[in-house]
This record gives C-alpha cells, structure tokens and sequence, in this order.
C-alpha cells in the first residue's frame, strides 16, 4: 500500500496501543511495526522529550467520540476511516447506519483483519455497518450513498494531507451532502500554530514521504481563515476545540504530555426540514 494508507497502519497502532475498543480486531504486525519504527525516529529527531503524537491522536479519537455519543445521530459518513475501530464500535447500535469510506486497498485489508476473529466476523455481517471503497478526491462517491443523507460526516487525519482547493471542494460537496442542519467534524492544526519547522517534523515529513510519497500539505490559513472559509463553502456555526478548550463533559485521556489537536465541527447552513 504505497500510499497515504501507511499513515493508517500508524494510526492502527495508535489505537492499539491506547487501548481503543475494537482496536484489538484490526490490529497487525505491520502496524505495530511503522507505529514502533514512527515513534523511534520521533525519538531520536528530539530525544530530550517523548513523542507526543501518539497522545495527540488518542486525543483527537477520543474527541471526536465524544462528539458522535454527544449529537446521537442515526446516520454517520466516516471518510478516510483507515483502520480505525469507531465504525465497529459504533455500529453496535443497531439504530445506527455506519458508513465508511477509504481507497479499495485499505477497505480490502480492513475486511481481512476483521474475517481473522468471531467478532469481526459477526461485525461484517451487521447490516447497519458499510465498508465502501472510494478515493474521495478523485471519485464522486456520492453517487453510492442511498438516502436520507447523513447527519454526522467525520473525517479523521483526511485534511491535513490535502491543499487548501482540495479541502475547500471536498468541503463544498459534503456541505451538499448532509442532511439539513448536519454537522462535518475534521481535525487540523493549523501549521503557523506548529513550531517553525523542527528536527521531529523534519523527520517525520521525510518518513511520510519516504513511505507514502507524499507530505503534509502546505496550508497558511490560520483557524479564522479556516472558519471564513467553512463559512463561504456553505456551513453556519463552526466550533473548534483543542486541549485548551474541550467540550463540556469531556473526559480526555490522562497524559502529562503537552500535545497541539485542534478538531473543527462545522454544521451546515442549510436548516431547511424536508
Ligand atoms: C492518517 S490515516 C487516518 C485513518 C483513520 N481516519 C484513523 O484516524 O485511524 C489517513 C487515511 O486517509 C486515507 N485517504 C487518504 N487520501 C484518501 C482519498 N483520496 N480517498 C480515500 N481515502 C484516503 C488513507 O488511505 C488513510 O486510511
């Protein structure tokens, strides 16, 4: 997979290793391997403090979990899902209609992984729980989603990868796509929030392109320029959160490491009931 799913066997060993639920019946070797050799390089690139990222992603999940529990909708969009195990987990809720989408090569290997166990097994056989295979730039995967449309469309480590016209088309269509008064939630940290460019990031982007021929993508916009633009591309009311500022309730993962997430959830203008 030699493509941006690499960075999903990362995240992989981020939820395995942070306990996730359901982490257990996606993990692999090959994960645990690129998580292992990731955070190494982390390491030796800044050795006086330990890498924060994995803190940051469990972070960010756990967030944007809470914000899934938090609206109850009954019908979920997840795009770029990896091997993430929120669809999983979620879908146990038989009142909910889970549906995720990632490049064929990484839904392909998704089902491998969940087939090895009973309870993967039983997973892919609920009929609330969709695995599509879709590029979501490239392809118009709108045209293999029945009605109603979603309420809830996540995308998690998706827009931090792609440049400023491709997040703002991606965003026009899935504003298109929701159901009124539906909300997007993707995460991004603005890059001039990031420390000038560090030995860590250096080495990270270089590791990035190494294995997945491409890095993160250039993007000057601070979080109102963000906003502006979520306003402009046809959503209302944007709330952001990070470690400084979480929502109400929300029960963050213990760490005592200092970290940089910020999660955007943008709901859409439109308002209109059908
Ligand atoms: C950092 S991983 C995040 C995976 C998952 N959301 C998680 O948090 O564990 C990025 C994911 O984006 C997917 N991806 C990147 N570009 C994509 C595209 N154009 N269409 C579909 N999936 C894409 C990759 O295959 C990969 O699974």
């Amino acid at each position: 997979m030699g493509d941006l799913s690499v960075t999903a066997l990362y995240t992989s060993g981020a939820w395995s290793w942070g306990g996730v639920r359901g982490a257990e019946c996606l993990a692999s070797d090959d994960a645990k391997r690129v998580f292992r050799v990731t955070n190494a390089a982390l390491r030796l690139a800044r050795p006086w403090s330990p890498p924060s990222l994995p803190h940051a992603l469990l972070w960010r999940h756990a967030l944007i979990d809470f914000l899934l529990a938090q609206r109850a909708p009954t019908k979920v969009l997840e795009l770029a899902s990896g091997f993430s195990p929120r669809g999983f987990s979620a879908s146990e809720n038989p009142l909910l209609t889970y549906i995720e989408i990632d490049r064929p090569a990484v839904i392909e290997r998704k089902r491998s992984l969940l087939a090895r166990s009973t309870l993967g097994k039983e997973a892919l056989e609920r009929s609330n729980w969709q695995l599509l295979s879709s590029d979501v730039i490239a392809d118009s995967f709108e045209a293999q989603l029945e009605s109603p449309p979603p309420q809830l469309i996540i995308a998690e480590g998706l827009f931090m990868y792609l440049d400023v016209e491709t997040q703002r088309s991606l965003q026009r269509r899935i504003a298109a796509m929701l159901a009124p008064g539906g909300t997007l939630i993707f995460d991004l940290v603005p890059p001039c929030e990031q420390p000038a460019p560090s030995a860590a990031g250096r080495a990270l982007g270089w590791m990035m392109r190494r294995f997945s021929g491409q890095g993160f993508a250039p993007d000057t916009r601070t979080r109102t320029e963000i906003v502006r633009d979520l306003q402009a591309d046809g959503f209302a009311e944007v709330e952001i959160f990070d470690p400084d500022h979480p929502p109400p309730n929300f029960s963050p993962p213990t760490t005592d490491l200092a970290f940089d997430q910020v999660v955007f959830a943008a709901k859409v203008k439109r308002d209109d009931l059908p």
